[in-house]
């Protein structure tokens, strides 16, 4: 019976993801959330694991080989890394923006990742 209730809590963790909703022209901020200081570290926020999103470099955000799509729309909170908070605004939102945005702590093979959905533009 211990051992029944343990796989079915380890296999419920490991598929659990969170899903946000948002709505056409607002914001998102998209957790990332890591529980040790971490120094210098590379991170990469992609969506649906093909688009570059941002990237986190040597500590440091950048939106340099960031997808066009995203242009001018996304913003990290770098007061926040000290913390271990690599959460990720996306601002402006569009319809097809829905679909899963995940983080990727390179350094430490941390990964944390968040469904969006998009309804209707605000008024
Ligand atoms: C991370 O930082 C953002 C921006 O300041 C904030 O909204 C969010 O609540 C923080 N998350 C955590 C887990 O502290």
């Amino acid at each position: 019976m211990n051992k029944i209730t343990y796989s079915i809590s380890v296999c419920f963790s490991v598929s659990l993801q969170k899903t946000v909703e948002g709505f056409g022209g607002s914001s998102v901020v998209f957790p990332c959330r890591y529980d040790k200081q971490l120094q210098d570290l590379t991170a990469h926020w992609r969506y649906n694991d093909i688009k570059n999103v941002y990237d986190i470099q040597a500590g440091r955000g950048s939106a340099r080989e960031q997808h066009q799509d995203y242009t001018g729309r996304t913003q990290v909170f770098s007061h926040e890394f000290v913390k271990g908070n690599f959460s990720l605004k996306v601002e402006n939102l569009r319809l097809t923006d829905a679909g899963t945005y995940c983080c990727y702590i390179i350094d430490v093979n941390y990964q944390e990742c968040t469904a969006l959905s998009v309804k209707g533009m605000m008024k």
